[in-house]
């Protein structure tokens, strides 16, 4: 079987649930993982063995993860266990593989097709230098704006992650106004209310300032990326059916990273056969802080309750962390060891 062939060619023999999960046919897959059980070599070898055991064609394969580095690793190990001459995989981050899409299909969403994707830095500059555009009263910064813009951005990067766009925030901030007329009887919270309504009510202001700069300027930010994506498969069905034709299966690694919004993009395309495997280790959702959580796997676990469960144990990393720090801490028992004593005194 082409699974024990790729086992013969330089890669690690697989435990039982490994193999169960790379051999798992059709539907849903949630593969439960501490870190260093084996998650990317599972997600890396399953994709090998769709394309070598299941006739799948390379760019059929969507496998998304969160950062650079975890998904040149994947496309890595990905290519070290193909046979040569396979290519166009599409294997990347969210932001690269949205930016992929948009690239061609910006027309279809009234995009420039030479939009430019902003880092954090030139966020920051673009709105330091149209600060006069942002009417800020209970926002206005009294000091140096650096750390204020710092936090809007963060602000404005936490709506996207949820896919809440400008408009959406005013319509919220509209609606506030309307609970005002409601408390009227009840002063002291009217007050309050009042500064709360004020307050929401400028950064909803912000945020859409912050927009048009972003479209003004022909300019994308990372969250962007996601939502113009999205907004691209809700407008336009017979695009969202080519690449759901295209991807007949996907894979998340490190799937706890996931932000709503990208998990809606792989619903979006997964359905309705939804060919969806993605590793979870709760253990290191370092972007929690920034939306993503373990809410991802009890919502996944809710959209598809027949998904497939499969749970690695086994942590090979560590043990090797542990045995190369045992390793070290006994050298200082050298000269007395027996290693050192062949090793000096032959
Ligand atoms: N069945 C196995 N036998 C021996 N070594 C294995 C096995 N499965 C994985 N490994 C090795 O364990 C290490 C960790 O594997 P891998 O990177 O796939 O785990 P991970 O769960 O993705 O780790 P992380 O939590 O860091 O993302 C790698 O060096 C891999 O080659
Ligand atoms: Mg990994």
């Amino acid at each position: 079987m082409q699974l024990l062939r790729l086992q013969n060619s330089g890669t690690v023999p697989l435990n039982e649930e490994q193999k169960n999960a790379v051999t798992y046919k059709n539907g849903p897959l949630l593969i439960i993982a501490g870190a260093g059980t084996g998650k990317t070599t599972v997600i890396a070898t399953r994709i090998v063995w769709l394309i070598l055991s299941n006739q799948i064609k390379p760019e059929e394969i969507l496998a998304l993860t969160f950062t650079d580095k975890a998904a040149e690793e994947m496309e890595e190990r990905v290519d070290r266990l193909l046979p040569y001459g396979y290519v166009d995989l599409w294997i990347s981050t969210f932001h690269s593989f949205a930016e992929r899409i948009l690239k061609q299909h910006a027309i279809d969403i009234g995009l420039p097709d030479n939009f430019k994707l902003l880092n954090q830095t030139e966020q920051n500059f673009l709105i330091r230098r149209n600060f006069d555009r942002f009417n800020l009263d209970y926002y206005r910064p009294l000091g140096n704006p650096t750390k204020f813009i710092q936090a809007m951005i963060k602000h404005f990067s936490r709506a996207k992650d949820e896919e809440i766009w400008p408009e959406d925030y005013l319509e919220y901030a509209e609606g506030l106004k309307l609970d005002r007329d409601i408390e009227m009887s009840n002063v002291k919270c009217q007050i309050s209310n009042e500064n709360e309504i004020k307050r929401i009510n400028e950064i909803a202001n912000a945020y859409h300032v912050y927009q048009q700069l972003l479209l003004e300027n022909s300019a994308l930010d990372f969250g962007d990326l996601i939502n113009y994506t999205l907004k691209l498969f809700r407008t336009r069905p017979q695009i969202l059916e080519k690449y759901k034709k295209q991807f007949k299966y996907i894979l998340i690694d490190e799937f706890q990273d996931t932000n709503w919004a990208q998990y809606e993009l792989i619903k979006f395309l997964g359905a309705p056969k939804n060919n969806i495997t993605v590793s979870f280790d709760d253990d290191q959702s370092i972007y929690k802080f920034r939306g993503a959580s373990v809410s991802n796997v009890m919502q996944f676990k809710k959209d598809y309750s027949k998904a497939k469960q499969i749970v690695l144990i086994k942590n090979y990393r560590s043990k090797q962390n542990i045995l190369d720090l045992a390793y070290n801490f006994i050298q200082k028992n050298n000269p007395n060891r027996l290693e050192w004593q062949l090793k000096n005194n032959q």
